[in-house]
């Protein structure tokens, strides 16, 4: 069964992230057997300059037509016209590929315990999903626009909306989730103020009654949320939220895996006949225009990236548990790049070092 994956490094430090884990896909080839086929294509700011427009619809095409994408980020310095980044851009891209459930895993690796902001007794052993609904909400609810008012002065307008079978796609999958894991479910909204929150809570407690009483369920406020989060993360398993909310508190999660060089994500869609969900693969930390070019990024993102391609795409479960063990491996014997560094650390590998650090345990586990 051929595994057709369409490659898209884009703008910034993707290019360079990606290159690792294009090896790590080669070498899982060569000796595993995976018979992943990489098709490449382009996007981003490399391509508007060159083409007048950020992504083609052959892109489009193409990322509806594969079995998954592996992407690494787009943007820059540079800012492409702002209607064409929202009709061609990578939120263009989520829609049209109907990607709403955004798993975004954090885990506080042991080796890291000193890199992250929080104490170590408070992130040891964490282990958490954020689940971000990701094709609604206010990232894309009409009105929206700026109108100038007769005094002169603008006004902004953006829409929250969310429909029932938008909340009950997204907490389904949150359940399920669940049940593969330690079976709690924190959903997350601000039902004592929005009304999207209310509907969201409502949804999310009937189908917990209905279809999943054995997994358990929590209602969070988003901002009681966000401080319990730093207070103890530990008390987090599975955590649903909406589009905007899950984009804050995911950022805010990751530091405690120690950077956000350190977070992979699986974007997917509805499963079609044959049960193959649409499917986006993606670090979470975007092309990071000042340190792109340097050759200094942070590669474990997009190498835990094809983990959950292994995983979530393929049922390769064997292969995804060896790719993230080799990250660990290499995590445990100190091998780190510069946004993991602190004072008086070992010196930090470049992108390609950490690259080989990582092909080495893949060799060394399950050559
Ligand atoms: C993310 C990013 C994007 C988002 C931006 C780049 C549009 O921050 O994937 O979290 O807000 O969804
Ligand atoms: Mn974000």
């Amino acid at each position: 069964m051929a595994r057709n994956v369409l490659f898209i490094p884009g703008d910034g430090i993707g290019p360079e992230v990606m290159a690792e884990a294009r090896k790590v896909i080669d070498w899982l080839n060569a000796r595993r057997g995976t018979g992943i086929q990489l098709t490449d294509a382009e996007m981003g700011l490399a391509t508007w300059r060159k083409t007048g427009s950020p992504m083609s619809d052959e892109t489009i095409a193409a990322a509806k037509a594969a079995d998954a994408v592996l992407f690494g980020a787009v943007g820059g310095d540079e800012e492409i016209p702002r209607k064409l980044r929202r009709e061609r851009g990578l939120l263009a891209l989520r829609r049209a590929m109907g990607l709403y459930a955004n798993l975004r895993p954090v885990k506080a690796y042991e080796a890291l315990l000193d890199a992250t902001s929080l104490k170590e007794r408070v992130a040891r052993g964490v282990d958490l999903v954020v689940l971000r609904e990701l094709s609604s909400g206010v990232y894309f609810g009409e009105p929206r626009g700026t109108e100038t008012l007769a005094n002169g002065k603008r006004r902004a307008v953006d829409t929250q909306v969310y429909t029932e079978e938008e909340i009950e796609r997204v907490a389904r999958d949150a359940f399920l989730l669940a049940r593969t894991r330690r079976g709690q479910v924190a959903s997350v909204e601000k039902s004592n103020v929005m009304e999207t929150g209310r509907l969201w809570r409502d949804v999310v407690t009937a189908m917990h009654a209905a279809e999943f009483p054995d997994v358990t369920l929590r209602h969070v406020l988003s901002d009681n949320f966000a401080m319990q989060i730093i207070r103890d993360p530990r008390q987090f398993d599975v955590v649903v939220t909406d589009n905007l909310f899950g984009d804050l508190l995911s950022d805010a999660s990751a530091m405690i895996a120690g950077s956000l060089g350190m977070l992979p994500s699986a974007s997917l869609g509805t499963a079609d006949a044959s049960g193959r969900r649409p499917a986006l693969y993606e670090p979470v930390h975007g092309s990071a225009p000042d340190i792109a070019g340097k050759g200094i990024a942070n590669p474990v993102a997009a190498i835990l990236s094809v983990a959950m391609m292994l995983r979530h795409s393929f049922a390769l479960t064997a292969d995804a548990d060896l790719v993230e063990n080799a990250v660990a491996a290499a995590l445990g014997e100190g091998a780190r790049t510069a946004d993991l560094y602190i004072q008086g650390g070992v010196q930090p590998l470049t992108t390609i070092g950490m690259g080989k650090a990582i092909l080495g345990k893949l060799e060394a586990l399950g050559g």
